[in-house]
């Protein structure tokens, strides 16, 4: 979590900075602050409480603050509650040695009790502050600013994506990292640091990856890189294929918005990345067709949304290739001892590639001798740079918190490994083969249908906001599409919100229906359709209220007013129609209760610690 940003150039750096925030913020937003170093290597620094906005009124846009090198950070608070003093830059008693840092210092409290026995004294809670304080006390020592980093480095345990000012070397910025992402870019004369590639976009596509114990040293328009040793290290440069106007709200009220509407291009941009003229081409992966055969089974780990397509595709991946498919969330994988043949394909999904939980799943299952395949948005992040494979769906960069492109990404990078998986394995008839692929290149255009009609959702999703309590219920694929519904709605609308399969319903969780509560049903999967239907009337016969994501020609029941239909698909495929109307229902709930939409309480969008 957490946001960081350097720039280093001619230009004034606060304005800079700010905006680069401005992109990061969806990684955190409880305070944020900014320090830019003068000509005179004298430290300005400003900090506020809050959202963003009020730090950039506090200096006037960052006209207040005059230098062209500085340092940025959006908190997303850890150690220490989100006031002023807490928030980042941290800095040493003079103000000579300057830090932002994203990740956690775990034995901050035992460095912290040492410097304390040298004499230092702390004014906040952070585990930064310390981490600064390291650095001051190793720059004291070695008067060098390499050898305080590369010191810092060897006696931190934890995360981090450090990036310093020191007042001596002005115009300069040391940076480095280990399990926390940061990108650097450049340009001519320019350098630049973020925490993620949206905060650069506007100013460059040229950008340095750099890998654990790594140490970036900046100046104007010279990135020179060194290993924890201070040898001298190349790096390659990486050109990104985004597009600027990608990560900016292109006219629309939220970025979420904005994000959902882009759902039929995203999803026939990874279809056609990997589906060339009826042949699912995984060259590209370095995926051979040997690994598929040989697979004796499939684990997936993921977290949140990610971890939600992972369950829609097991139920598809199972079905179509006949292949046993275990779905895990990430948090739970990387301590939980698997048995394994030493045979499975592990494949990981993360939008961001950066979060710790899905990481250390992947090195779990590296270290336990399994081929691993990523499905991940971000270019060069760290779970596709050590992942054996990846598959990049093509969303573009996605901003909100709540994701919703990016999972609908995820759904049909499921679908092509699913069919692929069929074919090599001959599971599935070549006629039914083609029949799903030209399925896939339909997707766009019926999700394409169902935003053209929102009204209806739109309408229901207001006059629902008051609703104490909401439940999705489905079986099979419209259990796994409910699950993230209901992620949807709470994570924006603060509303309380389970999704069951529908069959568990009577063991529990029916004893919760009351008069008014509202329950969704989802009704897509033609053998099941009846089930859920029967388990809808039982709780309309407690007095839910009912509501429905339907295929189009299902037969609901009376009391059942509020039907969203969706255009028909194979039944594989539904989860990428049905989650639609979901996702604009928790979007216009939102909207209709005055939260916000695009950073909602609590949450950051990359969790990149446990
Ligand atoms: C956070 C986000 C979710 C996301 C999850 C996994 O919780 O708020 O939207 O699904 O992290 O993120 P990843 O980047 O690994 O897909």
């Amino acid at each position: 979590m957490c946001g960081i940003v350097g720039y280093i150039g001619k230009k004034q750096a606060a304005p800079i900075l700010l905006e680069g925030l401005t992109k990061l913020e969806y990684r955190g937003y409880d305070s944020a602050g900014v320090a830019v170093l003068g000509e005179n290597g004298k430290v300005q620094m400003a900090k506020a409480q809050g959202k963003l906005e009020v730090l950039k009124n506090k200096i006037d846009g960052g006209k207040a603050l005059k230098g062209t090198c500085g340092i940025g950070h959006t908190r997303w608070a850890t150690h220490g509650v989100p006031n002023e003093t807490n928030a980042h830059p941290h800095c040493n008693d003079g103000m000579t040695i300057v830090a932002v840092h994203n990740g956690i210092i775990e034995n901050y409290a035992e460095l912290k009790a040492k410097l304390i026995r040298r004499g230092y004294t702390f004014y906040s809670e952070t585990d930064t502050e310390v981490a600064t304080k390291l650095v001051d006390y190793y720059y004291n020592k070695y008067n060098d600013p390499m050898l305080a980093i590369s010191n810092f480095a060897l006696r931190v345990r934890g995360s981090y994506a450090l990036a310093v000012l020191f007042s001596d070397y002005p115009a300069q910025i040391y940076a480095i990292r280990k399990d926390s992402p940061m990108v650097i870019g450049v340009t001519d004369n320019e350098c630049f640091i973020a925490s993620d590639v949206p905060a650069l976009l506007k100013y460059t596509k040229s950008v340095y990856y750099i890998e654990n114990y790594q140490i970036a040293h900046l100046k104007e328009g010279c990135a020179a890189f060194y290993n924890i040793d201070r040898e001298k290290i190349e790096l390659p440069l990486t050109e990104i294929t985004w597009d600027a106007k990608a990560a900016e709200k292109d006219g629309y009220e939220h970025y979420m918005l904005k994000e959902i509407h882009e759902q039929p291009a995203v999803v026939r941009n990874t279809v056609n990345y990997l589906l060339h003229d009826g042949y699912i081409d995984f060259s590209e992966l370095k995926l051979s067709d040997n690994v598929l055969e040989e697979i004796s089974g499939i684990t997936i780990a993921g977290c949140g949304s990610a971890y939600h397509a992972g369950v829609v595709m097991q139920y598809v991946i199972e079905d179509l290739a006949r292949i046993p498919v275990r779905v895990e969330l990430a948090s739970e994988y990387r301590y939980r001892n698997p048995v394994t043949s030493g045979k499975e394909l592990v494949i990981l999904i993360s939008q961001s590639g950066e979060t710790a939980d899905t990481i250390a799943a992947l090195r779990e299952a590296k270290d336990r001798g399994l081929k691993t395949l990523a499905i991940v948005n971000v270019l060069g992040s760290t779970i596709a740079r050590e992942a054996d494979f990846v598959l990049y769906t093509k969303a573009g960069p996605e901003i909100s918190v709540a994701t919703t492109k990016a999972y609908s990404a995820q759904l049909v990078a499921g679908y092509l490994i699913a069919i692929k998986l069929a074919e090599v394995r001959k599971t599935v008839t070549a006629q039914y083969a083609e029949k799903l692929k030209t399925e896939l290149g339909l997707l766009p255009e019926k999700i394409q249908k169902i935003l053209c009609d929102q009204i209806a959702i739109q309408q229901f999703g207001a006059e629902t906001m008051n609703k104490k309590d909401v439940f999705f219920i489905g079986r099979g694929i419209d259990y796994a599409v409910s699950i993230e519904g209901s992620l949807k709605l709470k994570e924006i609308s603060y509303i309380h919100s389970e999704a069951y399969a529908a069959g568990e319903l009577k063991h529990g969780t029916i004893s919760l229906i009351e008069d008014g509560t509202l329950v969704f049903g989802v009704l897509t999967q033609d053998k099941l359709i009846e089930k859920t239907v029967s388990n809808l009337v039982e709780t309309s016969s407690r007095k839910a209220q009912l509501a429905a994501i339907a295929s189009e020609g299902v037969k609901l029941p009376e009391d059942c007013k509020n039907v969203f239909t969706i255009p028909c698909t194979d039944v594989h495929f539904t989860a990428s129609l049905a989650v639609i109307p979901l996702q604009l229902y928790a979007y216009y709930l939102c909207v209709a209760k005055g939260n916000n939409v695009d950073k909602p309480r609590n949450l950051a969008k990359s969790v990149t610690v446990e």
